[in-house]
């Protein structure tokens, strides 16, 4: 069961965790969201108008939105390889948990460069299988996801300033399924227990943020969306990997469990679970894919599939009307034949009966 209690989690907002708010009176009534009760994501717009206004993400990645685009650039990493030697400040926020970055980690191939700000993840909860990611694919929701959030560096000198500015800010996705053990991901979630209650946080060993990346990571999905938590600010252009990384069912367990929203002498301690945002509506929207699918997108938008099945049926159907076309020539000389014979046989008989007569 999920605790009900809803005391609102402290102020801390998903960005601005290094800087104050850019604009003091905004955050203060604001802190207290949550995915569930009162506060949850059909109230947020109340108090962050951006929530229920355009451009919202997560969404649903499916075919009738898909569109290739061949002028979509691999994502190039600068300074990845941190050394264990750097430290990243992991923090419970009440909402997530989060690993604050070092903003000389870069990121390159998009139309400006952006800098690293911070990552989180977002997951589901042990009772529920549907899984806690915040995109879909098709419809289907996967065990987690990885959010790592950057800010345009080019155009603003920080991420608060960004955050709402356009072309502000550029999140990677990544997709998380169950599979294999992943030590990788370890490294961040062998400190779960450090920082089980919102305001706690713990200084761990840097790493190589490329590590945490899916296979292939030249093919993926690119959208213009928002953040998936309030302020919901409509300033995020998406990449999301279209390739997943495993962790095993117990890290995933391990994740689903480890923490919680409220402070260490809260009361009434509530769980962090099914920490996403249900997707949201995409009219008139594209979501530009880096890569063609096998079967899958073509230029026109059709899948590769559609094309083959079509040229396949009209195949089959020529060869039956051949075949058919065929045999019913052949039945039909065959049948000239016959009456050919009767021809020739009856006036046989007939000259027989005529003999007998
Ligand atoms: C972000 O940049 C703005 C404008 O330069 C500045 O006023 C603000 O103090 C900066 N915030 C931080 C945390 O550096
Ligand atoms: C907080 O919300 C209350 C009631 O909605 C409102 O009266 C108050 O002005 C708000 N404060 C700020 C700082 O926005
Ligand atoms: C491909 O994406 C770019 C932006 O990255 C856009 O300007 C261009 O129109 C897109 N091309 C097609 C064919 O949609
Ligand atoms: C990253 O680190 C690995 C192992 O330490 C090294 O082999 C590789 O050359 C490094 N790459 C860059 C770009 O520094
Ligand atoms: C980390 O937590 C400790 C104790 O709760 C606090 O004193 C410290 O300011 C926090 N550090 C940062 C960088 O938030």
């Amino acid at each position: 069961m999920r605790p009900r209690s809803l005391r609102p989690a402290a102020a801390l907002l998903l960005l601005l965790t290094l800087e104050p708010q850019p604009s003091g009176t905004a955050s203060l009534n604001g802190s207290k969201w949550t995915y569930i009760g009162p506060h949850g994501e059909k109230s947020w717009s109340k108090e962050y108008p951006s929530c229920g206004g355009l451009l919202q993400s997560p969404i649903d990645l499916h075919s009738d939105i898909l569109q290739y685009n061949a002028s979509l650039r691999p994502l190039r990493f600068q300074d990845y390889n941190m050394s264990a030697s750097e430290s990243f400040l992991l923090t419970n926020d009440g909402h997530s948990v989060r690993l604050n970055l070092p903003q000389s980690l870069h990121l390159h191939g998009l139309p400006f460069r952006y800098s690293a700000v911070q990552l989180h993840l977002h997951w589901g909860s042990p009772s529920d299988p549907r899984g806690g990611s915040e995109h879909t694919v098709s419809g289907k929701h996967f065990a987690a996801e990885l959010h790592i959030v950057y800010y345009n560096s080019e155009l603003y000198p920080n991420a608060s300033v960004a955050i709402d500015k356009p072309e502000g800010l550029a999140v990677l996705a990544v997709l998380i399924e169950m599979g294999p053990f992943n030590p990788h991901f370890d490294k961040i979630f062998s400190h779960l227990q450090e920082v089980k209650y919102e305001g706690q946080n713990k200084s761990i060993p840097g790493f190589s943020l490329e590590e945490l990346l899916p296979e292939r990571p030249h093919e993926f999905y690119r959208y213009h969306g928002s953040l998936t938590t309030p302020p919901c600010h409509p300033t995020v252009l998406w990449t999301v990997f279209r390739n997943t990384v495993k962790i095993s069912g117990d890290q995933l367990l391990n994740l689903e469990t480890a923490l919680y929203c409220t402070g260490r002498d809260d009361p009434a301690p509530q769980e962090m679970v099914n920490n996403f945002r249900r997707v949201q509506k995409f009219d008139e929207r594209l979501v530009y894919v880096s890569f063609q699918q096998v079967p899958g997108l073509t230029y026109a938008g059709l899948s590769l599939g559609v094309i083959l099945s079509v040229v396949l049926a009209g195949a089959l159907g020529i060869c039956v009307v051949l075949a058919v076309s065929i045999w019913l020539f052949r039945r039909k000389k065959s049948k000239k034949g016959d009456s050919g014979k009767g021809v020739i046989y009856k006036p046989a008989i007939k000259k027989e009966t005529e003999d007998h007569a």
